[in-house]
C-alpha cells in the first residue's frame, strides 16, 4: 500500500528515520520505489537537469510533465511534487490552482512550499482546507537565492527563533511534514523536538526526523553541489569513462 502524509506523522511518534530522495524521471524514480525510498520529491533542484543556473526558471509545466513520468515509477513511496517559484506566492487562489493542476495531472499525493510567516502560513491553511497535503520548507529557501544565497539560515538566536516559528505556524496551517534546509543541527534538534510533524533535513544535522539528498548529488551526477550533500558513487565518472570505452570500441573496430 503507498505510504501516506498519515504514516510519516505515525513514523515520528514511532521512531523510525524517513528516507526520502528527488526523482526527475520514470527510470530513477523506480529504483528508487523499488530500493525503499519512503518519500519521493519532484523537487524543483530539476533545474540542475534541465540545465538552469537555479531553481527559478523551472515552469509549473515542466514540474507537472517530470512529476508524470516519476509517478509511473513510484508505486509505494509517497509522491511529492514542488510548486516552482512564482506559481504560488502571488495569492492563496494561485496557490491553490497550481497545487491543484499537480494533483489532478500528475496523481502526486501532496505539494511542496517554500517560506513561512505570514503569506505562506496562511497559503498553506487555505490549501489544505481544500483537501491538499503540504510539506513546509523553511531555513534556506533556494527560491529567495536573490534575497538570502545559498548560505546557512538561522544561525543567530533571533534568525533561530524565526525560523522555529516559522515552521511552529505552518504546522498550525496544517502542515503535514517539514523540510530543514541547511540551518545549524541544533536548531534542527529545537524544531524536531518541538513539532509533532517530521522533520526531514538537509544540510540540518542528524537529529531531523528523516533526510533528503537531490538524487544528482548522492549518484554524484551534480555538476555542482553544497557542502552538505553527500555522494555514495561517482556516476559522471563512471559514464564519462563507459562512454570513451565505447568510442574507442567503434573507432578500434572492437564493437560490435
Ligand atoms: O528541490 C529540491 O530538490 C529540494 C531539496 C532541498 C530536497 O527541495
Amino acid at each position: 500500500m503507498a505510504i501516506t502524509p498519515q504514516q510519516l506523522i505515525k513514523w515520528k511518534q514511532q521512531g523510525r528515520p524517513i528516507v526520502a530522495l528527488t526523482a526527475w524521471d520514470y527510470v530513477f524514480a523506480q529504483l528508487l520505489d523499488n530500493a525503499g525510498v519512503d518519500l519521493v520529491l519532484v523537487g524543483d533542484s530539476l533545474a540542475t537537469i534541465l540545465g538552469y543556473e537555479n531553481t527559478l526558471p523551472v515552469t509549473l509545466d515542466e514540474m507537472i510533465h517530470h512529476a508524470k513520468a516519476v509517478r509511473r515509477g513510484v508505486k509505494n513511496a509517497l509522491l511529492v511534487v514542488d510548486l516552482p517559484f512564482l506559481t504560488y506566492q502571488e495569492s492563496s487562489g494561485q496557490a491553490l490552482h497550481s497545487a491543484g493542476r499537480v494533483l489532478k495531472e500528475t496523481g502526486a499525493q501532496a505539494v511542496k512550499l517554500e517560506g513561512g510567516y505570514p503569506a505562506m502560513v496562511e497559503t498553506v491553511a487555505y490549501l489544505v482546507q481544500a483537501g491538499i497535503p503540504v510539506m513546509g520548507h523553511v531555513g534556506l529557501t533556494p527560491q529567495s537565492i536573490h534575497q538570502l544565497g545559498l548560505r546557512q539560515q538561522g544561525k543567530t538566536k533571533e534568525a533561530g527563533e524565526k525560523v522555529l516559528n516559522e515552521a511552529i505556524a505552518l504546522q498550525q496551517a496544517g502542515a503535514f511534514s517539514m523540510l530543514l534546509e541547511h540551518i545549524p543541527a541544533s536548531l534542527a534538534l529545537q524544531i524536531t523536538q518541538k513539532l509533532t510533524i517530521p522533520t526531514i533535513g538537509i544540510g540540518a544535522g542528524v537529529n531531523c526526523d528523516g533526510q533528503i539528498l537531490v538524487t544528482a548529488d548522492l549518484l554524484g551526477l551534480s555538476e555542482h553541489q553544497p557542502p552538505f550533500a553527500k555522494s555514495y558513487t561517482d556516476l559522471r565518472a563512471q559514464i564519462a569513462l563507459a562512454v570513451q570505452n565505447f568510442g574507442q570500441d567503434v573507432r578500434e573496430g572492437k564493437f560490435p
